[in-house]
């Protein structure tokens, strides 16, 4: 990863647009290398509530158990920052701190799910747009007195409920229960029924594939066809992960 030259980053980049998720173990590489790995791809965000480190802002430090004294995992299935306008297109995590047994991070393929749906589904759902909001996991991080300006710079953003991957074409479901409130234009009760549909066709394990970590195993995945949810079985053990989040373009 921290010499890539131009033909293995072209088949870098075809094998994840390919397989959706890619596992790359034993990369012993520094933080700045993640980094210069990472930008290969995209720009790099940097995230507004999560614990970033200190000297590298674009590195988000996913951390619970231990001494940490934190207990937040990351265990409902999403994809990342789809509360942005343009939310995220990939993200590279590394196993700094792996527990000995569990904290494995489990993937589904949106666009299996989404091809699995019935018929008569897939026409409910096909042209409906939802609204993604930050405060639903992160309120909490956000002090009381800064709530009006966080509300402004991060509104409530509204995306296709089923959402065409800009490259390849294929069409995935793009609601998630982290961060989707609710369907646009529905009622609290239909809207409801139709998110937990999804959420089940995402959660159905014919769709999914897990990894089981390893110190210095990285593994990238494409946000905007894939979802995951880390396993939160692994405390009180420690486990420490570091992520670069490239940006991605606006869904349709
Ligand atoms: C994440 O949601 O990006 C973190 C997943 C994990 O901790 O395995």
């Amino acid at each position: 990863m921290a010499d890539v030259d131009g033909v293995t980053l072209d088949k870098l980049k075809k094998a994840w647009l390919d397989y959706k998720v890619l596992v790359l173990r034993d990369q012993h590489i520094t933080t700045e290398e993640h980094i210069a790995f990472g930008r290969l791809f995209g720009d790099l965000e940097v995230h507004p509530f999560t614990d970033n480190d200190e000297d590298y802002p674009e590195v988000v430090v996913l951390e619970a158990g231990g001494a940490s004294g934190k207990t937040f995992v990351a265990a409902g299935w999403h994809s990342d920052v789809t509360w942005r306008a343009e939310p995220s297109m990939g993200s590279i995590l590394r196993g700094r701190i792996v527990p000995p047994v569990g904290g494995d991070t489990c993937f589904a393929d949106a666009t299996a799910a989404y091809r699995r749906l019935s018929d008569d589904w897939r026409q409910r759902v096909d042209d409906l747009y939802a609204i993604h909001d930050y405060s639903r996991v992160f309120e909490d991080r956000v002090e009381p007195s800064e709530t009006e300006r966080i509300r402004t710079q991060y509104p409530p953003q509204r995306h296709p409920v089923i959402r065409t991957h800009p490259v390849t074409g294929a069409r995935g479901i793009y609601t998630n229960i982290g961060f989707t409130s609710h369907i646009d234009g529905l009622s609290e009760e239909e809207s409801r029924e139709i998110l937990r549909h999804l959420e089940w066709a995402i959660r159905n394990p014919s769709v999914q594939c897990r990894v089981r970590w390893n110190v210095d195993t990285f593994v990238m995945w494409d946000n905007r066809c894939v979802q995951h949810a880390a396993s939160a079985d692994f405390l009180p053990e420690h486990r420490l992960m570091e992520r670069v989040t490239v940006v991605g373009d606006r869904p349709f």
